[in-house]
């Protein structure tokens, strides 16, 4: 591991707890559902980066062209010294393009799949020497002791990928919320939300023909059978993608392909033939929508960014603190 003191150490020991507790309680629930923090172990966070290099999975590629191509606009908006605090960090691909723009005087990665995060942020030092970075280990939905901002010194929250997207309108929103008290007066954020598009081309990003979604998915079996002392026969189980129109998302789902028994930490469980384990939402956001996301949510949406296919959106939005 390469967290560096025993506070990341007790963050670490409360994501693991926090793993167990909601593995349990969402297989015994109808319908079954996990929560897709949990992918997110070491593999899980590799395979991800497997996934953004596919050709299927057009958000990453398409959010780091409006990233570059909005980049000093975005500069002269935000101005120098801030301290960029980035949410669900994972490699920090994006990072680099917001960093050289935007001069901040400190730099917060916050993921919770730590092992990783700790490699991510190496790299930022290594790309920005004299850079403050002060990686977090947690979950950024809880409260999380961000390091006090000097005074006069603004933020600027950074939360790239759609990730918002993982979250039910509702949790978006309490999220937004949080992060908006969490970065304080004057803060701005810059988030990066995927937009609808044709059903065929979201399908094929989350179902893609090398299969490496399905090992994405798949892995939080593998992950439950590894951390938490579980029998599940994760080849009994398939990769499901649904588009649901009325909730405008990809639902991704695990579904057993026959009646399976298994025990995750000494807890018995029976899953029937064609059941599913529904393990994330992706919510596609049309423009005005994602606005009015924003600004029902503490943030006032001052500039907006899109590519030429019109497929990602990056907005940036100021606090109404
Ligand atoms: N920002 C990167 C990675 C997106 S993947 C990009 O744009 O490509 C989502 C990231 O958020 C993963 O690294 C995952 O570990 C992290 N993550 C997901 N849920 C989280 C949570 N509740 N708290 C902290 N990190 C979380
Ligand atoms: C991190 N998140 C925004 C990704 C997404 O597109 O919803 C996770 C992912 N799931 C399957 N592929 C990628």
């Amino acid at each position: 591991m390469l967290l560096q003191n025993d506070d990341d150490l007790r963050t670490q020991n409360e994501i693991d707890l926090g793993f167990q507790e909601d593995v349990l309680a969402g297989l015994a629930r109808r319908p079954r559902s996990i929560s897709p923090r949990w992918f997110y172990d070491l593999r899980g966070s590799e395979i991800f980066e497997e996934i953004t290099q596919l050709p299927e999975y057009y958000p990453t590629r398409t959010e780091l062209g409006i990233l570059a191509a909005a980049a000093p606009e975005i500069a002269s908006i935000v101005g120098p010294g801030r301290s960029v605090v980035e949410f669900g960090s994972g490699s920090s691909t994006k990072t680099p393009i917001i960093l050289s723009a935007v001069s901040p005087s400190s730099y917060v990665p916050i993921d919770i799949s730590g092992e990783f995060l700790g490699a991510s942020a190496n790299a930022i030092r290594d790309k920005f020497p004299g850079l403050l970075v002060n990686a977090i280990a947690g979950d950024f939905t809880k409260p999380l002791d961000i390091p006090r901002a000097s005074d006069g010194i603004l933020r600027l929250g950074f939360f790239p990928g759609s990730t918002i997207g993982n979250f039910v309108p509702s949790e978006a929103a309490d999220l937004l919320r949080a992060m908006a008290a969490t970065l304080g007066s004057g803060a701005m954020l810059l988030i990066g939300i995927d937009r609808v598009k044709d059903r065929d081309v979201l399908i094929a990003a989350y179902d893609d023909s090398r299969g490496v979604t399905a090992a994405f998915n798949l892995n939080l079996l593998e992950r439950i059978n590894r951390e938490l002392s579980g029998t599940i026969p994760v080849e009994d189980f398939r990769h499901l993608i649904r588009w649901n129109e009325r909730e405008s998302r990809i639902e991704m789902h695990l579904q057993a392909r026959r009646d399976v028994r298994f025990e995750v930490a000494g807890r018995s469980f029976r899953i029937d033939d064609g059941e599913t384990i529904h393990t994330e939402n992706s919510i596609k956001y049309p423009i005005h929508d994602a606005r009015h996301l924003l600004d029902t949510s503490g943030w006032d949406p001052i500039a907006d960014w899109t590519d030429e296919r019109q497929y990602f959106s990056l907005i940036l939005a100021k606090s109404k603190q």
